[in-house]
């Protein structure tokens, strides 16, 4: 079959495996191929068992699969045969040299635009999907337009904003499609094809441009707001546990400000994901290369709220089990870093499960999606740990339960049946206020939320 468009998408994980899918079941004439040099990954997109899990995402892939969805592990091929390239490798955080720890680790990337130049036998658009600091696009151009080989390449910049867990739905019907490019005659036309690939689905008044330094800034700023609003609620949360406050109160006073707005202000245990602190670190990175010494420290706050709510969720747990945990049983109720996805990159039950060994405190980890990475991320970890799929199971001779993750099938379990299995005093230490606190306390636990009074059974000083 003759497709109208060739476009190839260079990494397939989170990002890259769902964007694409997503432009292959919308746009049945084009052929999207995605490629990634672990063949392992490939694989998995190629089986029934796919690499990543997100709602209604194997339904999509399903469709498109095979007809103008292809999984592969020829990269130079996928190059030589593409008119558009998007490139979704991974950008983690630095973990050596200079920046270590909060400049943006380019190696990937560096390498893919070097690939991209070698195979190229006609002009092509590249498509920045990754999240870079911003003037990446600049880097790329200078790498690609070395050799003076006739080729045109056009680098453009569309970050995704895709949330894990709603992934599918997003793609499908998102806020915005952002689409930043130099503001040439030849920018302007890659910009305008990139345009109308979304717009056979996507309502034109939602598909923005900008300049490519603009797109690629939004892109971490908008990253920086949404966890600014996790940790400015959480920063609250600790003043309400100390004023007898409620900030679930506190935010549905503010939240019903329509210059406010009430979503992300449920208070946690902190925020995690492959993305938000990575990004803001990426942010303050770039201030201070700039000299913006202030601005860097006031992005960098946002991050150290959320080290602080961790460690203020396992101090507060020392303190109440009477300042031991040596030998206690705690079970960690969900490990992913939210709900509806199996990804635990910087879930803060990593940091808990990690403070809490420390502590030797024995722990069993339970979540309905992300055993398999909570397996990797506590592999080495120095203490007793074990791994069950069944919460019941889980929780059964625990002394303490630590919910981790607001997963939905939380909410109903059967915490009569749960307390009777339970070491006494039974404790829940609720990091994403999501359970029935009175209800818990009248079956009998001692129960500790976030930013709420605590419910014990224990006579007051
Ligand atoms: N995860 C999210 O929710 C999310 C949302 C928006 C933006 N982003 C950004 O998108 C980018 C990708 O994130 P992700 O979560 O999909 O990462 P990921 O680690 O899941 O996937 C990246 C993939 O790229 C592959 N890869 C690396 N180098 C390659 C190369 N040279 N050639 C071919 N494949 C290569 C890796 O093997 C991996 O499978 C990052 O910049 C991230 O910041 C992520």
């Amino acid at each position: 079959m003759d497709f109208e468009k060739k476009i190839l998408c260079i990494g397939a994980g989170y990002v890259g495996g769902p964007t694409m899918a997503v432009i292959a079941n919308k746009c049945p004439q084009y052929k999207v191929t995605i490629v990634d040099i672990n063949p392992e990954r490939i694989a998995q997109w190629n089986s029934d068992d796919l690499p990543i899990y997100e709602p209604g995402l194997a339904q999509v892939v399903k469709e498109a699969r095979g007809r103008n969805l292809f999984f592969s592990t020829e990269i130079d091929k996928g190059i030589r045969e593409s008119e558009i390239i998007f490139v979704s490798v991974n950008t983690p955080t630095k973990t050596f040299g200079a920046g270590a720890g909060m400049a943006a680790d380019l190696q990937y990337w560096d390498k893919t635009a070097r690939q991209i130049r070698e195979h190229s036998t006609s002009d092509k658009i590249i498509v920045e999907k990754s999240t870079l600091p911003v003037r990446t696009a600049q880097a790329m151009e200078r790498i690609l337009t070395v050799d003076d080989n006739g080729i045109r390449f056009d680098v453009l910049s569309n970050p995704e904003f895709l949330a894990e867990g709603t992934a599918i739905k997003d793609l499908e019907n998102p806020d915005r499609v952002l689409i930043g490019s130099r503001e040439t005659r030849s920018g302007l036309k890659a910009r305008e094809e990139l345009v109308e690939i979304y717009a056979n689905w996507i309502p034109r008044e939602r598909i923005i441009t900008s300049n490519i330094w603009s797109s690629e800034l939004s892109k971490l700023v908008a990253n920086a707001f949404l966890a600014q609003r996790i940790s400015s609620i959480n920063s609250v949360s600790a003043i309400c546990e100390k004023t007898g406050a409620d900030v679930t109160e506190v935010a549905r006073a503010i939240g019903m400000d329509s210059r406010v707005g009430d979503r992300f202000l449920n208070a946690s245990v902190g925020f995690g994901g492959s993305c938000f602190k990575k990004d803001i670190l990426n942010l303050v990175y770039l201030c201070r290369n700039y000299d913006l010494e202030e601005v860097a420290k006031y992005w960098e706050g946002v991050v150290k709220i959320n080290d602080y709510q961790k460690e203020r969720f396992v101090l507060n747990m020392l303190n109440t089990m009477f300042n031991t945990l040596a030998g206690k049983k705690v079970c960690i109720l969900g490990f992913a870093f939210k709900a509806d996805t199996g990804d635990t990159r910087e879930s803060p039950a990593i940091f808990i499960a990690n403070r809490l060994a420390e502590e030797n405190a024995e722990l069993v980890i339970t979540d309905p999606n992300a055993l398999k990475n909570a397996i990797k991320d506590l592999d080495g970890i120095d203490g007793k740990v074990s791994f069950e799929e069944d919460p019941y199971k889980a929780a059964d001779g625990c002394d303490a339960i630590a919910v981790m993750t607001e997963w939905d099938v939380y909410k109903g379990l059967d915490f009569e049946r749960i307390y009777q299995s339970m070491t006494k005093p039974a404790f829940i230490f609720d990091g994403r206020n999501i359970l029935d606190h009175q209800k818990l306390y009248h079956i009998g636990f001692n129960v500790f939320p976030i930013g709420k009074p605590a419910l014990t059974h224990f006579e007051a000083e």
